[in-house]
């Protein structure tokens, strides 16, 4: 082999591997540009005086929209959680909206994998499915005082007319 053909082949893989990285660069460029890249939890902010008296968490509460999306907008303070039952049907989208107006506190749903902190000044926003019926612990996992361990409130994952969805 002659020293022009490694030339040849070396401007070869030069040339592919330009295309390859400016390919990467494109793909990056397009999902920061149209998707926005960002955390998937606490972007949404809130000032955490005004949630007990004036915000969509003074009042906790389960929506249940006709579109079978059930919402749960929930409070979670020193030393509980509300609503403190919670009832959702089962293999339908639950979206989770929470604040915290006090100190950071966790919400778990044991058994689940529903699991987030929430954080005083954000609100936490995350859906997910319940696969199966059942009552569920719900826990805060972050250390938020002596009545920490106390912390706890109840889901209940109904079963819908239709059966279980799978
Ligand atoms: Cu709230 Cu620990």
């Amino acid at each position: 082999m002659s020293a022009s053909h490694v030339n040849v082949y070396e401007k070869i893989w030069i040339a592919l591997a330009a295309v390859m990285i400016a390919c990467f660069l494109g793909a990056l460029s397009v999902a920061a540009g149209l998707h926005a890249v960002h955390p998937p939890s606490h972007v949404e902010t809130i000032d955490p005086v005004l949630v007990r008296t004036d915000s969509p968490y003074a009042t906790p509460e389960v929506i249940y929209h006709p579109d079978g999306l059930t919402e749960v907008i929930a409070r979670v303070e020193m030393f509980r959680f509300l609503p403190a039952v919670i009832r959702v049907p089962v293999g339908r989208p639950v979206r989770f909206r929470m604040t915290s107006p006090d100190v950071i506190h966790g919400f778990q749903v044991v058994g689940t994998n529903a699991n987030v902190m929430v954080i005083p000044g954000y609100v936490s926003d995350f859906t997910t499915t319940f696969p199966n019926a059942g009552e569920y612990l719900i826990l805060c996992n972050e250390y938020c005082g002596l009545s920490h361990h106390q912390m706890q409130a109840k889901l209940i994952v109904e079963p819908t007319s239709e059966g279980e969805l799978p």
